[in-house]
């Protein structure tokens, strides 16, 4: 295996389209930002190829499970970002990208795993599917001899806290979710990308790190509400829901199974008070707090207020 140690080579910024927590979306304007040439991987050619083209990206589609479009994608670079969607391919996606990296000599592999992880070993797991592909892949990674550097965060917010949210608020005023009454530190996918920009800026001191990263409060879920509450200006009530309903709601709107049954393992840790964890390495690496619930409610506001036709 081979290092490169070129600054003005590109760096290979996977999962780049975004979907949900759209770190690579986020990570790719930021590290265009500090100057950085940045190799955009999408799935497919679509609006959102374009836009990171307009932004000033390479853009290169392909698939990360498919060895031709890996070499395709990882030739030339010295630095990647390694994320995609929650999905039954995960771990092998990771190791197809980390056979390509080795076999053409990067300085630094950033891989995004869940904080869940830390809890885990080789006695200890979880019943999600996804939390142990995430530890498998993170096992791999450390096998491979690649300068990885590890990025465990807690549940975003743009998750339960937005997509899975916001029809109950706008429509409601219920913060309905199946997440018990214990604390949670939801951090947003947004300072995520900036500790990984962070990290890709300037990898050396960072590989062989593990970063656990949390939000601004760790609090329960009648809290958010009241904060919720406070930046719409109006009261929203935490419902704790049925957790078989509302996975049975997902499916019907056609979520996988396999992020079904993640989904669900996460609301179940989140009753157990699993989430209720609290560290300072986003603010070592970004040098600020982490996004509020009440700053990211205000950002988000439009789409937790119901509109003129909704009334
Ligand atoms: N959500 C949470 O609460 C949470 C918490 C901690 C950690 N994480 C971790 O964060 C990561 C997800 O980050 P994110 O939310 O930023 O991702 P995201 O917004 O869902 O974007 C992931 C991208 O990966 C692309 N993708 C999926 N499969 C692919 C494949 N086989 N080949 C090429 N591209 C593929 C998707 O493309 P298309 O859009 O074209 O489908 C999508 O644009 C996961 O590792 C997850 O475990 C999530």
């Amino acid at each position: 295996m081979t290092m490169k140690s070129t600054h003005d080579s590109p760096i290979l910024v996977t999962g780049a389209a975004g979907d949900l927590g759209a770190i690579g979306r986020n990570l790719t304007a930021m590290l265009l930002d500090k100057g950085h040439k940045v190799r955009a991987l999408v799935r497919r050619e679509d609006e959102r190829a374009l836009a990171l083209r307009q932004l000033g990206a390479e853009v290169v589609q392909g698939d990360l499970t498919d060895l031709t479009s890996m070499h395709r994608a990882i030739e030339g670079v010295a630095r990647i970002y390694f994320g995609m969607s929650v999905s039954a391919a995960y771990l092998e996606a990771t190791v197809n990208v980390a056979a390509v990296a080795r076999h053409h000599g990067v300085e630094a592999f950033v891989n995004i795993s869940q904080m869940t992880v830390t809890q885990m070993s080789i006695t200890e797991t979880t019943d999600s599917p996804q939390h142990k592909l995430h530890w498998l892949a993170e096992q791999a990674l450390a096998w491979s001899g690649l300068p990885v550097v590890t990025v465990r965060p807690t549940v975003f917010l743009e998750g339960f806290f937005l997509r899975l949210a916001a029809v109950g608020i706008r429509d409601s005023n219920e913060l309905a979710l199946p997440l018990g009454n214990s604390k949670t530190s939801p951090i947003s996918a947004v300072d995520v990308a900036r500790a990984v920009s962070e990290i890709l800026h300037d990898p050396a001191p960072h590989i062989g790190h593990v970063y656990n990263l949390t939000g601004f409060e760790s609090a329960d879920l009648d809290h958010y509400a009241r904060v919720f509450s406070e930046a719409l200006g109006r009261t929203i009530r935490y419902r704790n829901v049925p957790l078989s309903g509302w996975i049975d709601t997902l499916r019907e709107f056609g979520v996988p199974t396999h992020v079904l049954n993640h989904l669900a393992v996460m609301a179940e840790l989140h009753a157990q008070g699993r989430y209720d964890r609290m560290t300072d390495d986003l603010f070592k690496l970004i040098g600020k707090m982490p996004t509020s619930m009440y700053d990211f409610v205000k950002l988000h506001a439009a789409e937790f207020t119901p509109t003129e036709a909704t009334v």
